[in-house]
C-alpha cells in the first residue's frame, strides 16, 4: 500500500472583489491535482519535473505559473537573512506560444497591459530580453523559432507583492521550452527568471523566482551576507551571478488560513528595495540589527510551522510588520489594514512583499474570516482573498 502523505494545497478564493478580476480558471491546467505531482519530494529530487507541466499540441504551447506570497523575511532576505515564501496555486500567469506566419518575427501580446510589440523592435525591453535569452539558452535562434506569437495573460495584480513579474516570466520560459520540445528543470527555469528579475529591479534576492519555479513552500537564504560571486550569469554575461542560495522545503504541520488584502496602491519593487539599500549604506549597523531581528523571527516561524503551533505564528507575523515599519517600507494604507485586521481578531498581520503599497496578509482562525475580511474592506482594501495553506511534509531526507 502506498504510504499516505500529507500534501500542500494553497487555494486562493476571492472573498470580495472591490476591483480586479477573479481567478482565471482556464490558466489552471497543470495544477497539482491534475498532474499527480509528488508534492512532498525534496527540492533536489524534484528538479527534473516542472510543477505545472506545459502543454504543447500541433504548433501551440501553453504554460502557467503561480503567484507567490512572502510569509515573512522580505527585505532582510536581500541581505542574507532567511525568508519563507508560499506559492498561490490558483492565482496564475499564463503564456501561449504559437507558430507565426513566415517572416513575421517574434510578436508579443501582453493582454492585461493592452500592449503588442515585436521583439526585434524592442530588444531592450525586459520581456523581449527574457525571450531572447531563453531562446539563446535553448539554442533555438534559427528559422524554426524566428516566427512566434506569444500571448501573455495574468490574474496576478501587478506591482503588488505577489510576484507578478516573476510569474509572467516563468510562464514564458515554460511555454517557450515546451514549444521547442524541451523540458527544463525548476532550477534552470528559476535561473533564467532570476536574470529577468535582475533586469527589472537590480538586486533581487531570488526568492520570487525560486518559490514560483518550484511551486512549493520554501525556506530561502542567500549565501553568506547576500554577497555576489564574480562571474557570468547563465546566459547573460552582463549580469552578475549570485552565490547559490539555500533552498529548503518548509514543513507545514497544521493548516492555516491567510487573508490577503490589496491596498490598491501599485509600488514597483525596485523603489523600496533601492531606498532600503541607501538607508543600509548610510547606517549599516542599525539596519544589520533590524535584519538580524527579522531573521530570528523567520527562524522561529519555521519552527512554529513545523510544530503546527499556529497561534504562536500570529504574533511573529505582527512583529515582522513592526520591523518592516522600522526598516521604512510600510505605508499608511498598509498600516491601516494591519491595524484593522488585528482589531477584528486576526492572529497576526503584516505587509507582504516590497511594501509602500501592494498587499498585506492576515493570519485568521476559521471563525474570523468574514469578520476580518469585512474589517479589511472597511479599512480601504481594494480586494480581499482567502488562501488555505494546507499540510506539507517533505521526505525525511529533505531537511
Ligand atoms: O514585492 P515583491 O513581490 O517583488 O517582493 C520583493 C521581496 C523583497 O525581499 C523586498 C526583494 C527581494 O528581492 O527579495
Amino acid at each position: 500500500m502506498p504510504r499516505q502523505r500529507p500534501s500542500t494545497r494553497l487555494r486562493s478564493e476571492p472573498i470580495r472583489q472591490a476591483s480586479g478580476r477573479p481567478g482565471d480558471q482556464s490558466t489552471r491546467r497543470g495544477d497539482d491535482e491534475e498532474t499527480g505531482r509528488p508534492e512532498d519530494q525534496d527540492l533536489a529530487e524534484n528538479q527534473t519535473r516542472s510543477p505545472s507541466p506545459p502543454l504543447s499540441v500541433a504548433g501551440q504551447s501553453s504554460a502557467s505559473a503561480a503567484a507567490k506570497l512572502i510569509l515573512c523575511g522580505e527585505h532582510a532576505v536581500v541581505y542574507g537573512r532567511p525568508a519563507i515564501a508560499l506559492p498561490l496555486a490558483s492565482i496564475r500567469a499564463r503564456a501561449d506560444v504559437i507558430d507565426g506566419p513566415s517572416g513575421s518575427g517574434i510578436a508579443v501580446h501582453a493582454r492585461d497591459l493592452r500592449r503588442r510589440w515585436l521583439v526585434a523592435n524592442d530588444p531592450h525591453g525586459p520581456i523581449s530580453q527574457l525571450i531572447s535569452s531563453v531562446l539563446r539558452y535553448l539554442q533555438a535562434q534559427d528559422t524554426a523559432t524566428s516566427d512566434l506569437r506569444i500571448t501573455i495573460s495574468s490574474t496576478i495584480p501587478i506591482a503588488s507583492g505577489m510576484g507578478s513579474g516573476a510569474a509572467v516570466a516563468t510562464a514564458i520560459v515554460r511555454a517557450l521550452a515546451a514549444h521547442l520540445g524541451r523540458q527544463l528543470s525548476p532550477e534552470e527555469i528559476s535561473t533564467l527568471v532570476y536574470a529577468s528579475e535582475q533586469r527589472f529591479h537590480g538586486t533581487p534576492s531570488g526568492i520570487d523566482n525560486t518559490v514560483i519555479a518550484y511551486e512549493q513552500p520554501i525556506w530561502f537564504q542567500r549565501a553568506g551576507d547576500g554577497g555576489w560571486a564574480v562571474g557570468e550569469s547563465l546566459n547573460d554575461p552582463a549580469l552578475p551571478t549570485p552565490l547559490p542560495p539555500t533552498i529548503k522545503p518548509i514543513v507545514i504541520a497544521s493548516p492555516l488560513d491567510l487573508l490577503i488584502a490589496d491596498t490598491g496602491v501599485r509600488s514597483a519593487t525596485r523603489q523600496p528595495v533601492g531606498e532600503v539599500r541607501r538607508r543600509w549604506q548610510a547606517e549599516p549597523a542599525h539596519y544589520e540589527a533590524l535584519f538580524n531581528q527579522v531573521g530570528a523571527i523567520v527562524t522561529q516561524a519555521r519552527d512554529v510551522l513545523e510544530h503546527g503551533d499556529i497561534a504562536t505564528l500570529g504574533p511573529l507575523l505582527s512583529q515582522n510588520h513592526t520591523l518592516l515599519q522600522r526598516i521604512g517600507v510600510s505605508s499608511p494604507e498598509l498600516d491601516a489594514l494591519v491595524v484593522a485586521a488585528l482589531a477584528a481578531g486576526a492572529l497576526g498581520a503584516k505587509l507582504s512583499g516590497a511594501g509602500w503599497g501592494g498587499v498585506m496578509l492576515a493570519l485568521v482562525a476559521p471563525d474570523r474570516h468574514v469578520r476580518v475580511a469585512a474589517a479589511l474592506e472597511q479599512a480601504g482594501a481594494k480586494r480581499v482573498s482567502k488562501t488555505a495553506v494546507n499540510l506539507f511534509r517533505p521526505a525525511p531526507s529533505a531537511l
